[in-house]
């Protein structure tokens, strides 16, 4: 990766590495962290310098930051070489490989163009052929009849699996499949389940919605020839990717106050918000770390592929022995924190909101930051703590965590639209998981603070863990996310997205 070398003396006189660089005389000078100071120095202007390099990264491929692309590889180098050059931190890149898969879909049907959609793990293919109905749903070969061969097989969804579908055109030879849905919406998250089938090589294959296939119904039924023009562009193949793992050679690393953040967006865009925001927050706050010295270690998690299912977490937590688990004090998760019709929401650790709570200590953290947000006058709620971020591999193995987030998906209500000013009826983040999350979807005001906050909690338990049980933990022996296949995985990532069959 080429870091900008403009940027790279922007970073070195903003932040205090560069007067920080560690050796054995001067680390008993530094004073001990506190949290106002740690938070002093937090700077808008700061903050959307990394933004305007994360923005560049994913312009190295094609807008996006996701794990396996060059952006996202160039937005981990550039968080290790800055870490680096503090001398602060043991840094380590955690590297490994994953499965990748992603894709998108055109399909025209006599010269009409329809919205469509690709199924995760779909062939490429570009064919233009007439469409052949097929019998029943398709779920069975003698559903396929002769003259499908070399044709567009149209089928309906429904009783089987997509998957099994697109395998059985597939066996019939037939060039390309079109699953059109049962209902009159699109198919969201499609996906044919498997990189393969034994039933057949897949088909290229995508769909589109019950209201277009009425249309090709109509003419189909009239005994009208359709000519299908479908294209499909797709990758699916195995990716190495990597974790950053920071962490201070000071401090007592039998304490350790690990703080994390996912590093990869999704595909559709470059993640400036999702998770950028979160991403930058921690990194800040580990280029000014270094003027301090920590009483208990301090540990960044920059985290790869949390987007495909909380991957690189759940790798770096599942590469860890009991003994290795017991010694993190705590878990601290920035997942969205300048969300740009933002709320100040905390994880619900004490359960009080949401009904789940998590391990003894999460109900600390949430304290210290719904403390914080009082002693600025700002209004706070909190957010279920449903385990949909990188926070999910450490609750189950039993860790006190926490953290915050700025919202989603979800609209604003009108109440909180007092509290926080914003749109009501708008969701949190009108650009979730799209193209538009760009360096204009940031609520900068949101995001000074949450780094602020998010600047007091790492201090506050760096200096001390008083209120985090310290005792061996009763440990699940399997976590909730081992065992789920790759599309499970997804709902457990950012999106809420559901991949139905
Ligand atoms: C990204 O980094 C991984 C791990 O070092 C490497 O194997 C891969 O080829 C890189 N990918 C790209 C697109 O540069
Ligand atoms: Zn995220």
């Amino acid at each position: 990766m080429k870091l900008s070398t403009s940027f790279i003396t922007l970073a070195l006189a903003l932040s205090p590495f560069a007067a920080a660089q560690d050796d054995a005389r001067t680390i008993s000078l530094k004073p001990l962290v506190n949290s106002v100071a740690l938070q002093a120095l937090t700077s808008k202007l700061t903050l959307l310098g990394h933004a305007r390099e994360f923005l560049k990264f994913s312009q190295l491929s094609g807008g996006t930051r996701a794990f396996g692309s060059k952006g996202h590889n160039a937005t981990v180098s550039y968080i290790k070489t800055l870490l680096d050059l503090t001398g602060y931190y043991d840094t380590q890149l955690q590297t490994f490989p994953y499965l990748f898969s992603s894709g998108s879909a055109t399909f025209a049907a006599n010269n009409e163009e329809f919205t469509t959609k690709w199924f995760t793990y779909g062939p490429s293919g570009d064919v233009t052929a007439l469409l052949v109905p097929v019998a029943n749903l398709g779920c069975d070969a003698s559903d396929y009849p002769a003259e499908v061969e070399g044709k567009i097989a149209f089928i309906s969804r429904g009783t089987c699996p997509f998957g099994l579908k697109a395998a059985l055109a597939g066996s019939a030879k037939a060039a390309g499949a079109i699953i059109y849905n049962n209902a009159p919406e699109l198919i969201s998250g499609g996906t044919l389940g498997a990189p393969s089938n034994d039933a057949g090589p897949y088909a290229p294959v995508a769909s589109i919605s019950g209201a277009d296939a009425e249309k090709v119904l109509a003419l189909l039924n009239a005994g009208t020839a359709v000519t299908g023009k479908l294209h499909v562009t797709a990758t699916t193949e195995t990716r190495y990717t990597s974790n950053v793992i920071a962490t201070t050679k000071g401090g007592d690393k039998n304490n350790i106050v690990f703080s994390g953040g996912h590093t990869d967006s999704v595909p559709e865009g470059p993640g400036i918000n999702d998770d950028g925001s979160g991403t930058i927050g921690l990194l800040d706050i580990a280029l000014r770390l270094p003027l301090f010295s920590v009483k208990n270690a301090v540990r960044f998690g920059f985290w790869t592929a949390e987007e495909f299912g909380l991957v690189g977490s759940e790798h770096y937590v599942a590469s860890l022995t009991p003994e290795e688990q017991q010694k993190i004090a705590l878990y601290l998760n920035f997942d969205m924190i300048a969300s740009p019709n933002f709320g100040y929401f905390i994880y619900d650790g004490d359960g009080s909101a949401f009904g789940t709570k998590g391990p003894d200590g999460s109900a600390h953290i949430e304290k210290t930051f719904e403390d914080w947000f009082k002693s600025k006058k700002l209004i706070s709620a909190p957010t279920e703590f449903s385990g949909r971020s990188d926070y999910g591999p450490f609750l189950d193995v039993g860790i006190p965590s926490g953290g915050l987030f700025t919202g989603a998906e979800v609209k604003k209500t009108e109440e909180q639209a007092k509290w926080w000013g914003g749109e009501a009826g708008v969701s949190y983040d009108k650009c979730y998981h799209l193209k538009c999350d760009d360096l204009s979807n940031l609520h900068t005001e949101a995001w000074v603070q949450n780094t602020r906050a998010a600047a007091h909690s790492i201090a506050t338990y760096a200096r001390s863990l008083d209120g985090i049980p310290r005792g061996t933990r009763s440990v699940p022996s399997q976590s909730r996310l081992q065992g789920l296949s790759y599309d499970d995985r997804k709902h457990y990532s950012c999106g809420h997205e559901v991949f139905d069959l």
